[in-house]
């Protein structure tokens, strides 16, 4: 692969490979100075006494203890006072030219006024509060509005069913949620207070649901649980005292995807988390006066918790956000945003460049994008033909890209290449930023030194966005990410470190899939198709896929009552039945009706072999005689093509 130079003009922070082989050094030798120094960059109603405290084998980590601070002041008081009329958030609705502004100062009186509302409903330090919003401003007043009153958010994404939100509103205890009457999305409109409706039915535990008014549709509301949120607002002033927090209180939980069980509920806390997605976006983006930030993730997951709404407000820069879609009208979308707004720096998913680069070049080229520096992708493994279309035709070769690594659990980007400063491969995610520390270990935990070498993904020591547990579970925390490679945190990803010492994540090794760049069980969905009538037992698996990267195929034995079902209808029926108990993202591509499934002697499914026939493959199946029936392979590749 071709080293591509950095073509942008070099930071002033980290202008060369060498400068950052130099911070890189210093900030592993000596972390708690180099953090303490990032830390100082964020403003402390009481500073720290000490810099970090850990103890990796049990999952206990700390940040600035002892110091105070509130993550809202940080991201919108002191930016509010400083230049109040610099625009914080430009919202980018749904229709194309629906921009609305708000300034620092705005976004102050937002923010209190709402956080006014969330005490009035009782809502005190440490409750928690799900936000179950489509992407509107009230969702950034939201999170901040929790922030400011020391509430723990759970912002559950907009696309989840009423199933998996009232599983994460029990799960997170949550007494209150803010949600909006619809939420539209290209040519669709979202029924969401419905879902909510659905979603806390007998649930004594939720007490108010606050609607905002997205459209002018109007939806049930149950006298005094439901209220408009605009009625609420008006009852309120906007000055709002902040309640100051401990660096190690926490800031918000974020449900994610892992290999067993129920999704895990992620905890950050308020100093380390909102220093390191500071720094980050900061350091990755090359972040400069005047920058028009423009990150299509969805607030519902850790990319726009990080990148549109904590990093770049704790920065006091402008933030885009985006209601709609790559897609619609047409995928010339994201350019135009750019260029009415003149967005400097840009940040997707390579399930989106996918998306918009399968129309080809022609819609890009309808767009100038001459104000853009720098263009950021995350979520999932860039193609290096998708990489280099990114370079080429959208950056139009003069801007930087980063293909930025990181996990929900991580808080912030952990690998990256630095614009200006890094020469980048294709494909390679490239180097660790200062102060992370990778390291690759074989399956029976012995490091792999030197380069050159393919292993399990870990990190050494820690930085200030690690989580800190998974809520109401320490030990699950410490049991998935800590017992596997004692001493290290385990990411559940593959990873090769090439000759030149550059990282290439290979995708993951456990049963997590990673579609469209959405992070998924294989064990929740296999729940959710067990969970219908018809179904004795599924696996499922993921395939590749030339759009989502990694497509789902669903392998199901079903109940004999059940055979004479139209296999075309029965499929019909368990994509539907995914769909409404997790949410359509997770919903398989194909359903496989299998008699029976490929196991060990001791029942384990051998998952490699259902991998192998959902990809097409039949280069040998390696090593089957653990099988307890080795037949069962000679029918699945018989029966390969049959699934609908
Ligand atoms: C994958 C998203 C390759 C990886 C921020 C990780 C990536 C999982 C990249 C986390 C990248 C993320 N290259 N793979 N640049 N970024 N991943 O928690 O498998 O939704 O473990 O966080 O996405 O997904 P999550």
């Amino acid at each position: 692969m071709i080293p591509v130079k950095p073509v942008i003009a070099a930071s002033a922070q980290i202008p060369s490979i060498e400068h950052y082989r130099a911070i890189y050094r210093e900030s592993v030798a000596e972390p708690a100075a180099f953090w303490s120094e990032q830390a100082q960059q964020l403003t402390w109603f009481h500073p720290p006494h000490e810099a970090m405290r850990a103890d990796i084998p049990r999952g206990d980590v700390a940040w600035f203890a002892g110091g105070k601070l509130n993550a809202a002041y940080n991201c919108v008081d002191r930016h509010a006072a400083a230049t109040p009329d610099k625009v914080a958030i430009i919202w980018a609705g749904n229709e194309p030219g629906d921009y609305r502004r708000i300034t620092y100062a705005e976004l102050l009186g937002e923010v209190g006024r709402l956080a006014n509302v969330l005490r009035a409903h009782g809502v005190r330090k440490g409750d928690r509060v799900c936000i179950y919003l489509p992407m509107i401003p009230e969702v950034a007043f939201a999170m901040l509005a929790c922030a400011r009153i020391g509430a723990v958010h759970s912002v559950v994404f907009a696309g989840f069913s009423a199933d998996a939100l009232r599983e994460r509103i029990l799960d997170a205890d949550c007494r209150l949620v803010i949600t909006a009457n619809e939420g539209l999305r290209g040519p669709k409109s979202i029924p969401l207070k419905a879902t909510v409706d659905e979603a806390v039915e007998g649930l004594e535990l939720v007490h108010a649901v606050l609607v905002a008014r997205r459209t002018e549709t109007n939806v049930s509301m149950r006298t005094g649980r439901d209220y408009w949120l605009e009625d609420q607002l008006a009852r309120h002033r906007s000055a709002a005292p902040i309640e100051w927090m401990d660096s190690e209180d926490p800031l918000f939980v974020l449900y994610t995807s892992g290999s067993t069980g129920k999704p895990k509920g992620v905890l950050h806390t308020t100093g380390g988390y909102l220093v390191y997605a500071a720094y980050t976006h900061r350091q990755v983006f090359d972040l400069r006066e005047g920058d028009i930030f423009f990150c299509a993730a969805d607030a519902g997951w850790i990319t726009g918790h990080s990148y549109i709404v904590y990093g770049p407000l704790a920065n006091g820069a402008t933030t885009v956000m985006f209601e709609s879609l790559p897609t619609y009208p047409d995928a010339g979308r994201y350019w135009q945003i750019v260029d009415d707004l003149a967005v400097t720096i840009f940040y997707t998913a390579p399930t989106a460049i996918r998306a918009v680069m399968r129309a080809g070049d022609e819609p890009v080229h309808r767009s100038s994008r001459a104000s853009l520096r720098v263009l950021g992708s995350v979520g999932e493994p860039i193609n290096p033909e998708v990489w280099t279309w990114y370079h080429d035709v959208v950056g139009a070769g003069r801007c930087a890209v980063v293909d930025t690594w990181w996990q929900t659990e991580t808080g912030g980007i952990l690998i990256s290449p630095l614009p200006g400063a890094t020469p980048c491969k294709p494909g390679s995610a490239t180097l660790p930023l200062p102060g992370v520390q990778p390291v690759l270990v074989d399956d029976e935990g012995a490091e792999l030194e030197g380069n050159g070498v393919s292993g399990n993904l870990c990190l050494a020591g820690t930085w200030p966005g690690q989580a800190r547990t998974i809520l109401g579970d320490h030990q699950r925390f410490v049991d998935t990410y800590f017992a596997r490679f004692p001493g290290y945190y385990f990411t559940g990803d593959g990873c090769r470190r090439d000759e030149d010492g550059y990282y290439w994540i290979t995708g993951r090794v456990d049963d997590v899939i990673n579609v469209a760049g959405h992070r998924l069980g294989t064990a929740e969905i296999e729940s959710a198709l067990v969970a219908h009538a018809a179904v004795a037992e599924a696996a499922v698996v993921g395939f590749p896929h030339d759009l989502k990267g990694t497509g789902i195929h669903a392998f199901v034995i079903i109940r004999a009552e059940y055979d004479a079902w139209p296999p075309g209808e029965l499929a019909g029926a368990l994509k539907e039945q995914v769909r409404r108990v997790i949410s359509p993202i997770a919903a398989p591509d194909r359903v496989q009706i299998v008699s029976a499934l490929p196991k060990t002697r001791s029942g384990k499914i051998m998952r490699r072999i259902l991998r192998m026939v959902a990809a097409g493959r039949d280069d040998g199946f390696g090593d089957t005689s653990t099988l307890a029936d080795p037949s069962v392979v000679d029918e699945l590749l018989a029966a390969r093509k049959d699934h609908r």
